[in-house]
């Protein structure tokens, strides 16, 4: 077991055993795909279904990219990047002197922010990574217009037809006709995975190998919990635990809000990803809790305050790290103006281990505030595979424990329809 669900912080009480029937029955939904969006359920197995050839095609690709170019910009919005961006900084940090520095475009529409990125990118050598199921939304096919004329103009047609690479459908749409013209390399969004549940496909692994990170270690991860979390037993299914936790509190509590919180400022964009698969998975007809997150000890001196003393609306689930992967010792200072020669010697692990106990102890004894504590060793290729898989089985329970359709999101299509219409979009 990867993940422990721990349950001693909670304030509220959980009676397990009075959902574990609705569980099972859940359970054998999911299973046998015969719930809402059952279209949609080719994650399950995907640890073990993958398509090998593919695999491998990332794998040589992303060797090519760390070989050939000193930047890869990713060019995807939503579940169309925001998984590969969390694995990427979760693993490999924030730095930009990384190499190959990864570049995120395609997610917004700020000129300003384009315009930057665009002139950094002016006169460096750089591949793109654009992916899209639909070859047309908006901000992704924007920012890609703008990237691959750049390429073209600057190295040549036949240049940037090396340096393109696009992951999309694999028989029809935008993105699918201009790359089987253009001869680019081309990786598959399954049909059956929706974005926010595909970040272990082509989608987030040829990113993420081309950040160096093993994706055979992260898939077996997801293998493992797919193992893990085959029993419905809330004895030993840590992620339906979590499901069950979440479900209560919202159902039985009225909490309205969950934070997730960890310790790791290069966890922000896990936090990112994480609030997309909830909060795209159960925000709809009017029910679901609104995840946020937050990065302690940061946010400590930010929401803190709320948190410790403002309106219980919410709980906190905190991802916990057993395991510091750097220990720096606090220096000595012959004045000690700080006062803080008592820690001199003393691992930063050791403080943010106590700082972490704290903060617990208050949140929940002095503020009553329920906090779930998702414990995991370390971080590693391997164990975010696992986290990753284990979050989207226990998404896909919660969100049927709440009565919605895990799979969908008819929600995000409103302001697109208003925008068309505004730009004078023709059919709007
Ligand atoms: O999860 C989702 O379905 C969305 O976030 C999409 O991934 C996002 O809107 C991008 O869509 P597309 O891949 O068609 O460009």
């Amino acid at each position: 077991m990867i993940i422990e669900t721990k349950t001693e912080h909670l304030v509220d009480h959980i009676d397990f055993a009075k959902y574990q029937t609705r569980v099972n029955e859940i359970n054998d939904m999911i299973v046998n795909k015969t719930g809402l969006g059952n279209d949609f359920l080719g994650w399950l197995d995907w640890p073990i279904n993958y398509d090998k050839e593919e695999l491998a095609r990332i794998k040589k690709a992303g060797q090519y990219i760390r070989d050939n170019y000193d930047i890869l910009v990713v060019c995807g919005i939503g579940g169309s990047y925001l998984g590969a961006r969390a694995a990427i900084e979760a693993l490999r940090g924030t730095f930009r002197s990384n190499k190959p520095e990864i570049i995120y475009l395609g997610q917004s529409l700020d000129p300003t922010y384009i315009q930057e990125n665009m002139e950094y990118l002016q006169d460096k050598k750089f591949a793109i990574n654009v992916i899209s199921k639909s070859g047309t939304t908006t901000e992704t096919s924007v920012s890609f217009r703008l990237l691959r004329n750049l390429l073209e103009k600057r190295d040549g047609v036949e240049a940037a037809r090396k340096a393109i690479f696009a992951t999309t459908d694999k028989a029809r749409g935008a993105l699918y006709t201009l790359s089987v013209q253009e001869g680019y390399e081309r990786f598959v969004i399954p049909d059956d995975i929706g974005g926010r549940y595909s970040v272990l496909t082509a989608v987030g692994l040829l990113p993420i190998a081309a950040a160096g990170i093993d994706v055979d270690e992260m898939l077996a991860g997801a293998a493992e919990a797919r193992l893990d979390t085959m029993n419905p037993d809330l004895n030993v299914n840590e992620a339906y635990k979590y499901a069950v936790i979440r479900h209560a509190l919202w159902s039985e509590y009225q909490k309205q809000v969950e934070f997730f919180i960890t310790y790791v400022p290069s966890f922000v964009q896990l936090g990112e990803w994480w609030k997309q698969l909830f909060g795209e998975s159960e925000g709809k007809e009017g029910k679901g809790l609104l995840p946020d997150s937050a990065t302690f000890t940061t946010d400590l001196h930010s929401l803190g305050q709320f948190i410790q003393q403002g309106s219980h609306c919410f709980f906190e689930t905190t991802l916990h790290l057993t395991h510091h992967r750097h220990w720096i010792k606090v220096p000595t200072d012959e004045q000690d103006l700080d006062h803080l020669n008592f820690l001199a010697g003393m691992g930063l692990g050791s403080i943010q281990d106590k700082a972490y106990e704290g903060t617990i102890e208050a949140h929940t004894k002095v503020g009553k505030n329920n906090n779930v504590v998702l414990e995991l060793e370390r971080m590693s290729a391997h164990n975010l595979g696992y986290l990753f898989y284990w979050f989207e089985k226990s998404c896909a329970m919660s969100a049927y424990l709440n009565g919605v359709n895990p799979f969908d999101q008819p929600g995000v299509e409103v302001y697109k329809r208003n925008m068309f219409h505004l730009l004078g979009k023709p059919g709007y």
